[in-house]
C-alpha cells in the first residue's frame, strides 16, 4: 500500500480468538471437544504490513520474516488488490468492499470521515468476528485519519495508532485513552 511518505513498514495485527476451551485437548477434555465439535472456530492472526512491493524491494532486507511467513505459511504468487493505496485499501480489507463501495479514494477524503464511521465501520469483520463469539483484538496503523476519538465498533481490545505512521513521536488509543509515545528508541518501542 503505497505512502506519499516513504517506505514506512507498518504492522497492524489483529487477533481473534475462538473460545478457548474449545482448543483445549487432552483426554480429560476429549468428549466435551468432540461435543462441541460443530462450534470449533480457528483462531485469527491477520498481520498487514505496508509497502512490500517489487519496485521498493523492501522484502529484501527481511530474509528472516519471509522465512517464517512464506515457508511457514501460503505464498500467494499472483495476487492482487483492487485499490494499492493506503486508506482505501485498509477500508476495503476491513469491508470487503470495493473503493466504489465503501467510497475511500484517497488518504485523505473519507479516510475515516464520519460517513465511513456512520456506514462502513460498524460493519467491519472485526464486528462479525465479535458478533459470533469471537474476542477480538486490534493492535497497530488503523486508517490513516483515525484521530484517536473513539474506538471503532468491533474490537473488544484496541491499541490503535492516532493518524498516519511514524516511527517517533507518535499517540496511540488504547481502549479509549490516548497514550503519547516519545522519540527515545529504547524506551518507547521495546
Ligand atoms: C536476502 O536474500 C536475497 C536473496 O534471496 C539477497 O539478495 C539479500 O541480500 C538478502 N538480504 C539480506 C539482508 O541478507
Ligand atoms: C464520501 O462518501 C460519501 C458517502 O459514502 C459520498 O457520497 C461522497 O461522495 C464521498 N466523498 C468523496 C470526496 O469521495
Ligand atoms: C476526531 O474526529 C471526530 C469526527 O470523526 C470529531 O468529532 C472530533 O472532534 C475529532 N477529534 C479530534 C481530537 O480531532
Ligand atoms: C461484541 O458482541 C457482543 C455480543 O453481541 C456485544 O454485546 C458487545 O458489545 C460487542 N463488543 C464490541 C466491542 O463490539
Ligand atoms: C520528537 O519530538 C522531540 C521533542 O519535541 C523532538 O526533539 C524530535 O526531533 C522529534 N523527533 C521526530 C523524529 O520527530
Amino acid at each position: 500500500m503505497a505512502m506519499a511518505t516513504g517506505q514506512l513498514v507498518v504492522l497492524l495485527a489483529v487477533v481473534a480468538v475462538a473460545h478457548a476451551s474449545v482448543f483445549l485437548s487432552g483426554q480429560k477434555l476429549k468428549p466435551r471437544f468432540q461435543r462441541d465439535r460443530r462450534n470449533i472456530r480457528p483462531n485469527i492472526i491477520l498481520i498487514l504490513t505496508d509497502d512490500q512491493d517489487i519496485e521498493l524491494g523492501s522484502m529484501l532486507v527481511m530474509n528472516k520474516t519471509r522465512r517464517i511467513m512464506e515457508q511457514g505459511g501460503t505464498h500467494f504468487s499472483n495476487a492482487f488488490v483492487t485499490t494499492p493505496m493506503c486508506c482505501p485499501s485498509r477500508s476495503s480489507l476491513l469491508t470487503g468492499k470495493y473503493a466504489h463501495n465503501h467510497n475511500t479514494y484517497t488518504n485523505n477524503e473519507n479516510c475515516s470521515s464520519p460517513s465511513w464511521q456512520a456506514q462502513h465501520e460498524p460493519r467491519t469483520f472485526g464486528v462479525y468476528l465479535n458478533n459470533t463469539g469471537y474476542r477480538t483484538a486490534f493492535f497497530g496503523k488503523y486508517l490513516n485519519e483515525y484521530n484517536g476519538s473513539y474506538i471503532p465498533p468491533g474490537w473488544r481490545e484496541w491499541v490503535g495508532m492516532v493518524k498516519n505512521s511514524r516511527f517517533y513521536n507518535y499517540t496511540i488509543c488504547r481502549n479509549g485513552v490516548r497514550e503519547k509515545h516519545g522519540f527515545d528508541y529504547s524506551q518507547v518501542c521495546i
